[in-house]
């Protein structure tokens, strides 16, 4: 699948994606029949242990997504872009994007904000560059903005919506819509001819998005809106009970 017949999934099936770090789990989630896989930037906080997604190097993003591609070699698997590797310049971010698909033979990148960077968009697009845009709540720039639901006022509304149609005319293949309000979800969805991917946006878009810790009851302080589908901290510890008996029974 290319970023073309992604755009087309719009309208006739819910996109379901997850993130993923790693190759094995890459391979299982491929088995079990995901859309598509976003290395995220939220590495920094699920796999590093950091409190925000700001130290997360370039080298790190290409190093994760090159392993997860090949776990998941028939799966789309978006690369996120992190911090400082696209907002300095358009060269810079050029660069970034394209050694990013140079190294990994990923399918895409991910990069976050508003019609701000939809210059950046056109640039990467026009060069071949498959663009998924990230609006709503942006972790990177949580330090100034927080991790509040955004949308709630009339103006954060009425940027979010210029941001994303200005995102899809600048060639964008799909956008995720991170924690805002369900309504004005709806209302992007409606309003651009791409797929929106939700994560905390209400269940109008064309698919979700979740990070797989949180997806597997891994994270401990997980976001009220990441809702957990298996209790992966319960089930480590019951099986590291019975490992242990085991151990101490000489049944190993
Ligand atoms: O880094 C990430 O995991 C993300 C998703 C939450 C969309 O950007
Ligand atoms: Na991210």
């Amino acid at each position: 699948m290319n970023a073309t017949q992604f755009k087309k999934l719009k309208g006739s099936k819910k996109i379901i994606m997850l993130t993923c770090y790693d190759f094995s789990f890459a391979s299982a989630l491929e088995e079990a029949g995901v859309d598509a896989l976003l290395v995220g930037d939220s590495l920094g906080n699920v796999v590093q242990g950091k409190e925000t997604t700001l130290p997360v190097t370039l080298d790190q993003i290409i190093y994760h997504t090159e392993m997860v591609k090949r776990g998941a070699p028939n799966t789309f698997v978006v690369a996120d872009m992190p911090f400082l590797s696209y907002q300095i310049s358009v060269e810079e971010a050029l660069r970034n994007c394209g050694l990013v698909m140079k190294e990994t033979n990923c399918d895409a990148v991910k990069l976050e904000g508003g019609e701000e960077v939809a210059h950046l968009v056109r640039r990467l697009t026009e060069i071949g560059i498959p663009v998924m845009g990230h609006i709503g709540v942006t972790p990177q720039s949580a330090k100034l903005m927080g991790y509040g639901k955004r949308g709630k006022d009339i103006s954060d509304a009425e940027y979010l919506k210029r941001s994303a149609k200005a995102l899809y005319e600048a060639g964008a293949f799909s956008l995720v819509l991170e924690n805002m309000a369900a309504t004005l979800a709806k209302e992007i969805t409606e309003l651009v001819q791409i797929p929106t991917i939700g994560i905390g946006a209400g269940p109008e878009c064309d698919g979700q998005v979740l990070v797989l810790h949180d997806f597997m009851g891994l994270t401990k302080d997980r976001p009220p809106f990441a809702k957990p589908y298996f209790d992966l901290r319960a089930e480590l510890k019951k099986a590291v009970s019975s490992y242990k008996n085991d151990v101490e029974q000489g049944k190993l």
